[in-house]
């Protein structure tokens, strides 16, 4: 075997352990119109269940966050790629984690929920755990307010639905759309960039989806509302990564 071909293979092999490597990711994050000092969010998002290996990857991503006992966890959308009938089980008996903890989920949708063509069965199996989805809904809980944003890239969002100043956190899939959303939420959680999945090295993506080419990975505090975006925990295209491992994310939140 040449010197390019042990490369390649050196790289796929480095690239196939790295879409293991679920890394935790805790922050504090100081946000505008905040008074919930201390508030912990878990932040789970783009798990596509398409694979035996995407369930033991979220079911880990899970067990990271749920041990860490945050306030709430939220899921932002991308339950599946494609909505085989295995696929859709995955996503009952991967959400169904939600069912064995007091502690409460909220979950939004993203486009591929959308693009596997067979919506009303992903809905149902989206909807099937204890989890609850918002659609263009709020919810409040101790003093906070969450504002579930459906999916902008599909059209079905509506900014005009998201009101709140004091402790307003809005879930949104696709990052960029912020942008349509009037200045007073303290902050916005989003994924669907995956980080850009295929890295060079210090993560430096290659490209990001349409939705997330501003916003890219990380925390964003300059945005008019900050954005902060997880890198996700599945794949799309080759079950692949490089320089940009899965990510699970726990978030305290505090007062700028
Ligand atoms: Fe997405």
């Amino acid at each position: 075997m040449g010197w390019g071909a042990l490369a390649s293979v050196g790289t796929f092999a480095y690239g196939d352990q790295t879409s293991k490597n679920m890394e935790l990711v805790e922050r504090d994050l100081a946000l505008p119109n905040w008074n919930a000092d201390g508030f912990r969010i878990g932040l789970l998002t783009d798990p596509h269940l398409d694979s035996e290996e995407a369930v033991i990857r979220t079911k880990l991503a899970v067990g990271a966050v749920l041990a860490k006992k945050p306030d709430v966890l939220v899921w932002v959308g991308d339950y599946l790629t494609s909505a085989a009938p295995k696929n859709l089980e995955n996503v009952r008996e991967t959400l169904a984690l939600m069912n064995e903890t007091s502690i409460p989920s909220y979950g939004v949708l993203g486009n591929h929920d959308y693009w596997s063509r067979y919506f009303p069965l992903v809905r149902s199996a989206v909807t099937s755990s204890k989890m609850r989805l918002l659609r263009n809904e709020t919810i409040e809980m101790d003093g906070v307010r969450i504002c579930g944003v459906d999916d902008a890239l599909m059209k079905k969002h509506r900014p005009d639905l998201v009101k709140g100043d004091r402790n307003t956190i809005v879930l949104l899939h696709e990052p960029d759309f912020v942008e349509d959303l009037a200045a007073g939420p303290s902050v916005t959680l989003s994924g669907h960039s995956h980080g850009g999945q295929i890295c060079m090295p210090g993560g430096i993506a290659l490209h990001t989806p349409r939705g997330a080419k501003k916003f890219v990975s990380g925390y964003y505090p300059d945005s008019h509302i900050p954005v902060y975006v997880s890198r996700g925990i599945g794949t799309t295209g080759p079950n692949w990564r490089l320089f940009c491992p899965p990510e699970a994310t726990i978030l305290t939140l505090r007062g700028a």
